[in-house]
């Protein structure tokens, strides 16, 4: 396989920072230009003329450097990567990266890179098993950085344990295939176009202190919100109160109740091609918000709701309205209510899933689903929620353009 791609590569200071030139060596090789930018302290274990040598690029280290700011500014060298990967990647640096920290050169390409980031952390084993370090990680995760490795084994400091850069080889072939996914085929791409997505619960309070809401956690959105852009999409997220972190690149409007969703939804549906409703949005809200804490009296209390309006099917009656898709979690007869629900709410297709089961659904990693449109249907097999996130993508991208 090869790859006409730019690849930029991180290295930060480690001692595993020479087999980064091996790196350089098998990205050349794929067919890939790839530029290098190294912090202070990787000046000290490798000579940047390695890395010039290898890759035919002069190599960055400044963040202030008039010449080189010139040559390729920081915002060129971040739009110019298809792929940015920091290899190694010391504990210092992914600490930074979590944190958002931007005073070098390379954590300010973090920042500012658009393209796919991974990261193959190398470190002492107790520093990599130390729980900030982990939380670091999982954090950088969370903003849907790929991390690779690191390896167990002996390491240079006489210690054994997990720590180790993992080998270029197979640094290289993660990326070649991740770049190769990247290169989706035109009938599953959603490049250029606009995506709005909205995602979570809503809340709809009773009085100052309480609400009504449930128990979606908006992971299966904030997924499809990842695999849309990862599509090549430009992604709206209106989301509900909910633990996560948005995707890096995602433009978040965030609300509260079912009427906010409504209103930020319907004010956005018609900039956008495609609108996927996967918000658990309430049903009903409370009548009368009380303006004061409401006392405990009787033994027995009522609420007066009132019917929510249906976004769904409000952005489905819009003229030039987007390819709209639903979601339908059901306890019972699954297929039934979905094909239901897409005929009422005239929607172009409904993804159902079950709820209330041992796995899937609310607030489960992982999940299934059966997608239904007007011609046909698909099963998708249960599985973690951002795979299935990206085969819905494919699809609502191939009906899109069938
Ligand atoms: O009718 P039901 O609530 O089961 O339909 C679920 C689908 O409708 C989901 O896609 C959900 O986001 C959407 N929905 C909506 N507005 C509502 C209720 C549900 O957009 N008020």
């Amino acid at each position: 396989m090869t790859i006409n791609k730019h690849i930029l590569l991180g290295v930060s200071g480690g001692i595993a920072a020479y087999k980064a030139a091996e790196l350089v060596r098998l990205f050349k090789k794929q067919g890939a230009d790839v530029r290098v930018v190294m912090t202070k302290s990787a000046l000290q274990f490798i000579s940047p003329l390695t890395f010039q040598a290898l890759s035919g690029n002069s190599v960055h280290s400044e963040l202030l450097d008039t010449d080189a700011e010139n040559a390729m500014g920081h915002i060129n060298l971040a739009r110019w990567a298809d792929a940015f990967i920091i290899a190694p990647a010391t504990a210092n640096i992914i600490a930074k990266l979590s944190y958002g920290l931007a005073d070098d050169l390379l954590s300010t390409l973090y920042l500012a890179a658009t393209c796919p980031v991974y990261v193959a952390p190398a470190m002492n084993q107790a520093m990599w098993n130390n729980a900030v370090t982990q939380e670091n990680v999982e954090k950088l995760k969370r903003h849907g950085i790929g991390i690779i490795g690191p390896e167990q084994g002996d390491q240079a400091c006489g210690e054994i344990g997990f720590g180790r850069l993992s080998e270029p080889v197979d640094i290289c072939k993660h990326l070649m295939v991740a770049l190769d996914k990247q290169a989706l085929s035109p009938s599953q791409s959603l490049q250029g176009l606009n995506v709005l997505i909205s995602a979570g619960p809503t809340r709809e309070p009773l009085d100052p202190v309480r609400y009504l809401t449930n128990r979606s956690s908006g992971k299966m959105g904030y997924a499809l919100a990842q695999a849309a852009l990862n599509a090549g999409a430009n992604v709206t997220l209106v989301s509900g109160p909910v633990s996560l972190v948005a995707p890096k690149n995602v433009h978040l409007i965030k609300v509260e109740t079912a009427e906010q969703m409504h209103e930020a939804v319907i004010s956005k549906a018609l900039e956008n091609a495609v609108y996927i409703g996967a918000a658990a949005v309430a049903d009903y809200s409370p009548v009368i918000i009380q303006a004061e804490k409401i006392k405990k009296q009787d033994d027995q209390s009522s609420l007066l709701l009132r019917k929510n309006k249906d976004i769904l099917a409000d952005v489905a009656k819009l003229d030039k309205r987007p390819f709209t898709v639903g979601f339908a979690a059901e306890t019972d007869h699954l297929e039934v209510y979905a094909q239901d629900k897409l005929v009422r709410k005239n929607i172009d297709m409904i993804a159902a899933n079950w709820v209330g089961r041992e796995q899937g659904g609310f607030d489960s990693e992982l999940n299934a689903l059966h997608v239904f449109w007007k011609t046909g249907d698909k099963k998708l097999v249960m599985t973690t929620k951002s795979q299935l996130a990206e085969q819905l993508i494919n699809l609502i991208a191939e009906r899109l353009h069938a």
